[in-house]
């Protein structure tokens, strides 16, 4: 167990540990995605008494991308309730890419709402009357939960509205077995938009801390998300949040975490932390090279894997402030 460095110096030290590591390639099947700077990189923290710890490119901003699909579920946990919900996407790890043009064959839901099939079901689920109030009431959800206010990448909506032909394939089988309406367009324009949204790596630090903490902003103190639901959210991200790699993800970081083909990778530390990664560098996968490596780093520095041994973790980190 670490004991004189505080969470900023072990920060600091991962972000260093991890500068010059180079695997991996920045996604290009969105080509506006291609753009991204392959050596940005950036490291926060959020705590539930609203500190914010941060190394590197923490403010820059990058396109969301697939880390808004538990912040989706959530909402339509809200707005549908449990029952509704599951009517329409599962639970179940796919073990399969997060791509993958494949539904549950016993119930021909899609596996879960991590995976593309799944969040397309929820965007179909929280779309509104008009594409644009849907999008309005989930970009209002997301400031509340960063914070600050938030604005959609139109080139990169446009990018992948124009080449998003694979998604457009999955929602199609989707009507096919009565998953989502027959307002595809409108559903898929709900998805990109979603994926569209720019953050930076604080403000995901930030969302995971008010995961975290019940549902409430620990630094605007705005009660954001319903906590009923989070647990719901948190144990889908745990089995689901990195598509063919969460099993590995489980079993040597364990905790619920998200990643985006833009670089992007949350996790959440219940009742302890938010944490924010932004690289990127994808693996095969699809997954943030560098996200991995430093969640990895962080869980064994600070002894977060949830079935660390006893209290370790908690205690450690409840300690530092
Ligand atoms: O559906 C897509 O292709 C993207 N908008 C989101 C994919 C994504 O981020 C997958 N995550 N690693």
């Amino acid at each position: 167990m670490p004991d004189a460095l505080n969470i900023q110096d072990i920060i600091d030290v991962t972000y260093d540990k991890y500068r010059t590591a180079d695997e991996g390639e920045v996604a290009a099947y969105i080509p506006e995605l291609a753009k991204a700077d392959p050596n940005d990189f950036a490291i926060c923290v959020t705590s539930m008494d609203g500190q914010v710890f941060c190394a590197g490119d923490w403010d820059k901003e990058f396109t969301i991308q697939s880390v808004c699909k538990p912040f989706a579920y959530q909402v339509a946990l809200e707005e549908l309730g449990r029952e509704r919900t599951l009517s329409h996407v599962g639970v179940e790890p796919s073990g399969e890419a997060f791509n993958s043009i494949e539904l549950d064959p016993r119930t021909m839901r899609p596996f879960n709402p991590m995976v593309n099939a799944g969040a397309i079901a929820v965007a179909s689920l929280i779309k509104k009357e008009s594409t644009a109030s849907g999008v309005r009431n989930f970009v209002e959800k997301m400031q509340l939960a960063a914070g600050r206010k938030l604005k959609i990448d139109q080139a990169v909506l446009a990018s992948e509205s124009l080449t998003g032909n694979r998604n457009r394939a999955i929602a199609y089988l989707m009507l096919n077995f009565g998953i989502i309406d027959e307002d595809v367009n409108h559903t898929l324009h709900q998805y990109f938009s979603q994926c569209s949204l720019l953050v930076n790596c604080r403000d995901l630090a930030v969302m995971a801390a008010t995961l975290a903490n019940m549902g409430t902003n620990p630094l605007t103190s705005e009660p954001v998300f319903d906590f009923q639901y989070i647990k719901d959210v948190l144990a889908v991200m745990f089995t689901c949040g990195l598509y063919d790699h969460a099993g590995e993800w489980a079993y040597r970081v364990g905790i619920p975490a998200k990643s985006g083909v833009g670089g992007g990778l949350l996790a959440v530390v219940n009742r302890q932390l938010g944490i924010g990664v932004y690289s990127p560098r994808l693996d095969k996968k699809g997954n943030s090279a560098r996200g991995i490596m430093v969640c990895r780093e962080l869980a064994d520095r600070l002894g977060l894997h949830a079935f660390e041994f006893t209290n370790v973790g908690s205690s450690f980190v409840q300690s530092m402030f």
